[in-house]
């Protein structure tokens, strides 16, 4: 494995229906990470494709009254037609169905066989159709239902295989001990440790064929076909050449990066390593879960008829605002709240504000001033120095970030370079220089406004190849520049070539009119009055059970623009970040609160409070006077429960 590879996954989807708006950004995710990669000269490879056995699948078969191969032939083509339409750049698209694939998991299932890490034997469980798998009665709720999709479960006997994970159960500990980047963000490996305090069981990797027909037939057994997680967890290798092509596997394995929701993080941090382990190959160097989108603060569900349809928002509201939404919207690791409320305030506010409106600035100065050509620059002021330090500052922020998988920190970084830009041209306001006659000035001026969003637009292509592009072109960039972007050339100030010629390109983002809508209504951040004990209605033990107290480290606060009472926090909770707003800024100056432990609200649904995504509200006591916050009386690490 070298530094230089990058070798990046999505979960393949199921087919048994179209896709939606989680999908969407998986894919979004990994391409946008890929885009990065390729731009900082990485060797990259992006895998994405479809699981396409199992009961799902058939069932949904079975229900459009199609053959499971033509349910999934025509699934997979909304797959690939989303992600031609979202520009996806994936290198490969695996579906399970292939040759290449089934004919690997043949391969290595008789090999596991042979090697005794198979083995027959009765099995009595519970099983979730939804969720094709068997869960054990301790797993169950209330006692009959799947604990991860509570749907009814059936009671199931037969002679089955089995793989035997539970001899492997220390050496995994032990191994996700000593690699602390092989799951990620670290409350999710926290949570595969605390799967694995409970004993391991062996895994059912066999359906008899009477029950589902739709899957690998055992090469040892042609009765059953494979257990569809079995199969599909073996895409990752099976697209890149195991067992089939050795130097092309090992330029990508184990340089993987295996993306996927916080739904299956046991399948890919306890199968998959155990699976490999026995077959004997690497493990892969991340899997990163990331969190939720949520419509508001419920879950998204077909059954609760709030899904986002991903191509309606690429329709509406155009396919790169959709991208850039889903990247900076969502803390990478975190659960975040999808509603077209918050889209258009977001697009408002950094596309079509702050950055279309430094572009708009920028070319039609130069149009007016200028004869519309990018003039030579003089020599640099203070002026100069601070923008092209901060915009300099963005692009080293963007490579941090895309190490640490925290893009939307990035993303919120390159925004702040715009915002420098815009407040560049207020100080030195080159429309005064122009009546003034100082054409030197105003060259450097406009240079360097040009300059600073050819830098800006490279480092969010990425996230909106298309309108960066055109945002590229106005700037007078032509040919390969437009879309051949290195990180070399973003780190270097003055790449633009004086003598560009702009190009008024109509709005890049023109500004959305939100639906007339009542304001949505941002929760207290901090009670202040005090009421009387008693009254409020009783709490029964159940939801009390519901709120969830954690400690958390402020990382730094900082009083939020316009609202005296409010300071907004970046907060440490269990080794994730999150910000919340909270009205204590007039009891608590914000360099006094770096470093503090505090207790929070931790499962709040995120809300937007003046622009800014607060997620999880801060104890304080409050009198209507003073306000104290609620801290824990010894030390506790960062996250603990409260209680
Ligand atoms: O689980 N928010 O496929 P799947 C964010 N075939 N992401 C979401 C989401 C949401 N509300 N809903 C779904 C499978 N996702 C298996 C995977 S891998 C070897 C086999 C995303 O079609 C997220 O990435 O149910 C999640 O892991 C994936 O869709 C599940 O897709
Ligand atoms: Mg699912």
């Amino acid at each position: 494995m070298t530094e230089g590879t990058f070798y990046v996954t999505t979960p393949i989807y199921y087919v048994n229906d179209k896709p939606h708006i989680g999908h969407a950004y998986t894919t979004v995710l990994a391409d946008v990470l890929a885009r990065y990669h390729r731009l900082m000269g990485r060797d990259t490879f992006f895998l994405t494709g479809t699981d396409e056995h199992g009961q799902k699948v058939q069932k949904a078969a079975q229900r459009n009254g199609l053959a499971p191969i033509e349910q999934c032939d025509a699934t997979v083509v909304r797959f690939k037609e989303l992600w031609k339409k979202l520009r996806i750049t994936h290198d490969d698209f695996i579906r399970t169905t292939e040759k290449r694939h089934t004919e690997v998991v043949r391969e290595i299932l008789q090999d596991l066989y042979d090697r005794g890490e198979i083995y027959q034997a009765e099995y009595r469980g519970r099983y979730c159709v939804h969720d094709e798998r068997f869960f054990t009665d301790k797993d169950l709720v209330d006692g009959r239902l799947c604990p991860e999709c509570r749907r009814e479960t059936e009671e199931l006997v037969e002679t089955s295989y089995f793989f035997a994970m539970s001899r492997y159960q220390t050496w995994l500990i032990a191994y996700i001990e000593a690699h602390p980047e092989f799951i990620q963000p670290d409350f999710r490996r926290n949570e595969t440790l605390g799967f694995l305090r409970r004993p391991l069981g062996d895994l059912c990797i066999s359906r008899p064929k009477s029950r589902l027909a739709w899957g690998i037939e055992l090469p040892f057994d042609k009765d059953y076909v494979c257990y569809v997680w079995f199969d599909a967890l073996v895409n990752y290798i099976s697209a890149v050449g195991y067992r089939r092509d050795p130097a092309a596997f090992a330029r990508r394995w184990p340089a993987a990066c295996h993306l996927i929701g916080k739904d299956i993080l046991t399948t890919h941090t306890v199968y998959w390593p155990i699976m490999l382990k026995a077959m004997g190959v690497e493990q892969p160097r991340t899997v990163f879960a990331h969190g939720w989108w949520l419509a508001g603060a419920d879950k998204m569900s077909k059954s609760l008829g709030n899904v986002v349809n991903p191509m309606d928002m690429a329709d509406r509201y155009g396919v790169d605002a959709f991208r850039y939404f889903l990247m900076a919207e969502m803390a990478l690791g975190q659960d975040a709240a999808f509603t077209e409320e918050l889209f258009i305030t977001r697009y408002n506010n950094d596309l079509a504000n702050d950055l279309g409106n430094l572009v708009s600035r920028v070319v039609k100065l130069t149009a007016a001033q200028a004869g519309g050509v990018v003039p030579a620059p003089g020599a640099p002021a203070e002026a100069e120095a601070e923008l092209k330090e901060n915009v300099l500052g963005a692009v080293a922020a963007m490579q941090a970030s895309i190490a640490g998988m925290q893009i939307d920190r990035g993303i919120e970084r390159a925004i702040e370079a715009v915002k420098a830009g815009n407040r560049y041209l207020d100080k030195t306001a080159p429309w005064k220089l122009a009546k003034e006659g100082n054409r030197e000035r105003l060259a450097t001026v406009l240079y360097h406004g040009a300059e600073a969003l050819r830098i800006i637009s490279g480092l969010l292509a990425p996230v909106m190849p298309e309108r960066m592009a055109a945002l590229r072109r106005a700037i007078g960039l032509a040919g390969e520049a437009v879309e051949r972007i290195e990180i070399e050339e973003l780190a270097r100030w003055g790449g633009l070539p004086p003598g560009a010629e702009v190009a008024e390109s109509g709005a890049l983002f023109p500004r959305i009119t939100p639906p007339e809508r009542a304001a949505a209504q941002a929760p207290a951040a901090a009670k202040q009055a005090a009421p009387a004990p008693g009254a409020k209605p009783l709490l029964s033990p159940e939801r009390l059970a519901q709120v969830e107290l954690r400690t958390a480290r402020v990382l730094a606060a900082e009083r939020v623009a316009g609202a005296e009472k409010l300071l907004a926090l970046r907060i440490d909770v269990g080794g994730a970040e999150r910000r919340i707003v909270a009205g204590i800024a007039r009891h608590y100056a914000p360099e006094d609160l770096a470093g503090r432990d505090i207790v929070i609200v931790a499962n709040l649904a995120p809300a937007k409070i003046r622009g800014i995504e607060s997620h999880g509200m801060l104890l304080a006591a409050a009198d209507g006077k003073t306000l104290g916050l609620i801290v824990p009386d010894r030390p506790a690490a960062s996250g603990s429960a409260v209680s």
